[in-house]
């Protein structure tokens, strides 16, 4: 395994860092692709015929087909969007444009889902589309027989394949069979798994997720299409880039992947997405949801020593790179605050963007401490020792 840390330029900072669910830190490598794209390379892409618009034109490209054989994909499965979120609207909106969505449908969510799961199928319930929920128990725990159960009649499963507050792995692959044997369409939010686990998108339909989450740029995200849908999707954007033929009153429009990119993307993101992907191939997804394990497992065992600290989520081995926790008698904010300016401890406090599962979890709010492949047991240490402090200060 190559040693990270050297790495990272914001560990200069001495900062412990464990709020990676959030967002992630950017080792030097992707700092320097996306500035070596912005010094030498720039220029608009799939128009021009001069120099610098070919290479960027062709880095672009080259970036699309590199992100797209991280999860399994081809080049033209992958759709460049704005992140996770644009990614899941442009799914939604897509989905009903088109068609393939009707009056009528069902489409099955989970109660883990994150608000960027939730809101762009709430949205289409004006158009005669309903929700049913899956729920979890009061730890936070769904039961993917529970999953299954939910889906006689469904259209549509969306589901996250990580929890961003229990930390919990769905698993996906047996979720996937039964809902091939049902005809069931699955869209799997990967914002949290794909950065921390090994994918492949085989027998999967849809597939969202984020750059930023990945080492890569804010700004950038993916949707997978599978070949099947690629050509039966309306695109909801529509504009420049994205053409065939175009007269005063109607159009044609280019082959996907292009037919779902109006406007000028994120060329430089999708640079740095690449040379993220790049990196974390490097270190090898298995070892990193190893490292992440074994921190995850290491810190809930310290966490368990603690009477006054509540654990959500499975304390199993479904259980990776998340960890949502409360202190009792201390508000989430205090222990993040205290942690932040005594301890150098960076940790996320508040609803999580889940407010359905908090509600199920009886909480307002919780402490979410996430890791990533730079995360050590040195600083998981730290961090149980700023939340004894915090006991014993404020408790
Ligand atoms: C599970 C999950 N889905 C979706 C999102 C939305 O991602 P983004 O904000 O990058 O669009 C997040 C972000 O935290 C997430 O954790």
């Amino acid at each position: 395994m190559i040693d990270v840390r050297r790495d990272f330029p914001y560990l200069e900072r001495e900062i412990i860092y464990l709020d990676n669910a959030a967002t992630t830190q950017k080792p030097f490598q992707v700092i320097e692709a996306i500035s070596n794209f912005y010094r030498k390379h720039n220029a608009n892409i799939h128009r021009g015929i001069h120099t610098l618009s070919v290479e960027a034109t062709d880095m672009y490209e080259k970036a699309r087909e590199r992100v797209a054989e991280f999860i399994g994909a081809s080049g033209k499965e992958l759709i460049f969007t704005y992140g996770a979120t644009s990614s899941i609207n442009f799914l939604a909106e897509n989905l009903l444009f088109s068609g393939i969505l009707k009056e009528g449908d069902v489409v099955v969510l989970t109660l883990l889902e994150h608000h960027s799961n939730i809101l762009p199928w709430q949205r289409l319930k004006r158009f005669g589309i309903s929700l049913r929920f899956v729920d979890v128990d009061s730890k936070g725990v769904l039961k993917e027989g529970d999953v299954i159960e939910a889906l006689d009649g469904a259209k549509l499963l969306s589901i996250t394949g990580l929890s961003n507050v229990t930390g919990q792995k769905v698993n996906i692959d047996m979720i996937k069979e039964a809902v091939k044997k049902r005809g069931v369409l699955i869209h799997v939010d990967g914002a949290q798994l794909i950065p921390h686990s090994p994918f492949d998108v085989e027998g999967i339909d849809f597939l969202s997720f984020s750059a930023h989450k990945m080492l890569g740029p804010t700004g950038i995200g993916a949707l997978y299409v599978s070949e099947t849908f690629l050509d039966k999707l309306e695109p909801f954007f529509v504009g420049g880039g994205m053409i065939d033929r175009v007269t005063i009153q109607e159009s044609t429009f280019a082959k996907p992947p292009e037919k779902y990119e109006a406007g000028t993307p994120n060329i430089a993101g999708a640079v740095g997405f690449a040379a993220a992907v790049d990196y974390l191939e490097k270190f090898g997804m298995k070892n990193v949801e190893e490292h992440e394990r074994e921190l995850v497992n290491y810190a809930i065992d310290k966490l368990k020593e603690l009477p006054y600290v509540t654990l959500y989520g499975p304390l199993d081995e479904r259980h990776t790179s998340i960890i949502s926790f409360n202190v009792e008698g201390v508000h989430p904010h205090d222990v993040a605050h205290i942690l932040d300016e005594e301890f150098k401890v960076a940790i996320r406090t508040g609803h999580h963007c889940a407010q359905p599962l908090m509600r199920k979890l009886k909480a307002v709010a919780t402490c979410r401490a996430s890791f990533y492949l730079y995360n050590t047991k040195e600083e998981v240490d730290k961090l149980i020792e700023g939340l004894k402090r915090v006991k014993e200060w404020i408790g």
